[in-house]
């Protein structure tokens, strides 16, 4: 891996929809295109993330976020008075929002925020657009604040570390939802806390409080499922049926068939898992049958969003 100091470099990487690690005030995060299907997908691989939690989507300013995201009075307000800095906002997503349905995990709402961390935004201001980054470690492991930690995490990755020092803040942005339509709602807490936000005279609450089967943010993902039936593990359709087929020879007669990767690429798959999903899903169809997707690397995560959105109907 490289430790380095290079904006310019690290920039290249990302245009070429390549990983990079860059620091921010709470934690390193690993961070790609976040309008390229591919580079999140890489994220969530390189991660092991055994399922697609939606990511947050760092922005430079809020002229680039309201291209992203519907914005609104609260958000605003919130932004006006905590950005930049270690908050993020979950806002509805624009009309053709150009960010991969992946940093979404399929829903309708994406999680924004303007770092503070000089290095995070000198990345951003020459990037332009907006960029994906979980935490820099491996799925279930803890956060790293230090390049010393990333480099542990990910020891013999062609990796671009961008140095920035120890992160001042040390635990994760503070996520509110901005889009429940009643005022703020924690979803996760952080540096920014309940108190501060009242202090600037907005309404909030914690999720917990807000409502009683409140899942962890990790678990929004589960509320995605297509309208259409979907039927699993294919060897063939029916004609009035959309396929979602996988790899080389997929099954023949369906009546619109999208291909997660005719080369058997998992994180190509994965990438477009969502969008897929949703071109399928259109009241013509009478079902989106899946072909199989093998359980390995991101196969798993792929088979565990196909398993729910299957479920959700029978
Ligand atoms: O401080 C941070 O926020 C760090 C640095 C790198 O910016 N990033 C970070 O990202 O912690 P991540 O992906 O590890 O955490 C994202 C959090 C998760 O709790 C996720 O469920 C929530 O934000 N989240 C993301 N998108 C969401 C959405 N559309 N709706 C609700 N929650 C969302
Ligand atoms: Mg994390």
């Amino acid at each position: 891996m490289i430790v380095s100091h290079d904006i310019d470099a690290a920039v290249a990487r990302l245009r070429e929809g390549r990983l990079i690690v860059m620091p921010t005030e709470t934690v390193y995060g690993l961070a790609g295109d976040a309008c390229s299907d591919e580079a999140v997908a890489q994220i969530f691989a390189l991660k092991g993330r055994p399922s697609f939690n939606p990511l947050i989507v760092h922005v430079r300013d809020v002229s680039v976020a309201a291209a992203y995201v519907q914005w609104n009075d609260l958000a605003a307000r919130l932004a006006g008075a905590f950005w930049p800095g270690p908050l993020t906002l979950v806002l509805p997503r624009q009309e053709h929002c150009p960010i991969s349905y992946l940093a979404s995990a399929g829903g309708d709402t994406l999680a924004i925020r303007v770092p503070a961390h000089p290095v995070a935004q000198a990345v951003l201001e020459a990037f332009g657009g907006g960029i994906a980054a979980p935490s820099a470690n491996r799925s279930g492991k803890i956060s790293p604040t230090m390049v010393a930690h990333v480099q542990f995490e990910f020891p013999d990755r062609d990796l671009l570390i961008l140095e920035g020092g120890a992160c001042d803040v040390g635990i994760e942005s503070t996520v509110v939802d901005c889009a429940s339509g009643d005022g703020a709602v924690i979803l996760r807490p952080g540096s920014i806390t309940q108190e501060m936000i009242t202090a600037q005279g907005i309404d909030v609450c914690e999720a917990a409080a807000h409502s009683g089967d409140f899942k962890s943010p990790g678990m929004l993902a589960s509320h995605y499922a297509p309208n259409l039936a979907v039927r699993l593990n294919v060897d063939q359709v029916q004609p009035d049926e959309a396929l979602l087929a996988f790899g080389d020879s997929p099954v023949a007669g369906a009546a619109k068939t999208l291909n997660l990767s005719e080369s058997y690429d998992l994180v190509q798959a994965a990438g477009r898992l969502f969008a897929y999903l949703r071109e399928l899903d259109q009241p013509s169809f009478s079902r989106i049958a899946v072909m199989p997707i093998p359980m390995e690397g991101l196969g798993v995560a792929i088979n565990d969003r196909l398993r729910r959105a299957a479920a959700e109907r029978s």
